[in-house]
């Protein structure tokens, strides 16, 4: 497991593993839980298996660093929309991505916090995405992308509402349509109406080399509200 160096402005930790060809150890699939080991076993291909399989011990041993517990003693709750926390451990806040071999990790003492990643690859399909999830404004920012760099600018929007969504952890039911996120890499704060009213999410993204696009994003906590004086 290797730690995103270059974000270290960000207000959490940010950690990537190859899960091809940084295996976890022998036998260290024995921290897994017997849920893990289900969901696991429920993959038809072999390389789904074994990949799910080492994103979860990485992220138990990630996990046992920050908490100084051991990592098969670690338990997880999910949240409504199934967002995985961790039981009993106020003082970690994780969220986790996969796409393809490679696994993403965000870390933080507290915090409503989500990561995504998806690898640069070829995307056919840009245009009809970009039309049920980016904003008008999105649209014609991506429409506005040289045919070289169409996929960067795509996987950038669609990787920062997503992490959006996994920082507030409701999944889609805000349709990311709602809110924009730009489709550059800049940090910026964005509003969003979750299902709980609205939010103040900020966001941020890196382009991996030519390997992958990450988000990271962070709920802002909420203002205290104004006293006011006779
Ligand atoms: C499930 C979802 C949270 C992310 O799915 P995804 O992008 O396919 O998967 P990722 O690899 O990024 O993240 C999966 C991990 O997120 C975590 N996760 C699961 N539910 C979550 C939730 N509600 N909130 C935050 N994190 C969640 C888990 O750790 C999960 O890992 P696991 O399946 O190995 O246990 C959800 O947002 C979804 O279904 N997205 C569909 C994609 C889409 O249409 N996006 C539109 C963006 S414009």
């Amino acid at each position: 497991m290797r730690r995103y160096l270059a974000h270290d402005t960000a207000p959490l930790q940010l950690w990537w593993t190859d899960l091809d060809t940084m295996p976890p150890p022998p036998g260290a699939e024995a921290t897994l839980s017997a849920d893990e080991r289900a969901r696991a076993a429920r993959f038809v291909r072999e390389v789904h298996r074994r990949r799910f399989t080492a994103a979860h011990v990485a992220l138990r041993e990630l996990l046992a660093q920050h908490t100084g517990r051991a990592a098969a003693e670690l338990q997880f709750t999910g949240g409504p929309f199934g967002k995985p926390a961790l039981r009993g451990q106020p003082t970690c806040a994780f969220n986790m991505s996969h796409s393809d071999e490679l696994a993403v990790y965000a870390v933080a003492a507290h915090g409503d916090i989500g990561v995504d990643v998806e690898r640069l690859r070829e995307m056919p399909d840009t245009d009809m995405l970009a039309r049920h999830n980016f904003t008008p404004a999105e649209q014609d920012q991506l429409g506005r992308a040289p045919a070289s760099a169409r996929a960067l600018t795509f996987l950038y929007g669609w990787t920062r509402k997503e992490a959006c969504l996994k920082a507030i952890g409701c999944g889609l039911q805000v349709d990311p349509y709602t809110f924009e996120v730009g489709l550059g890499p800049d940090r910026r704060d964005v509003s969003v109406v979750s299902p709980d009213g609205p939010v103040m999410v900020e966001v941020e993204s890196f382009c991996d080399g030519d390997r992958a696009v990450v988000s990271w994003a962070r709920v802002k906590p909420a203002l205290p509200e104004p006293t006011h004086s006779a």
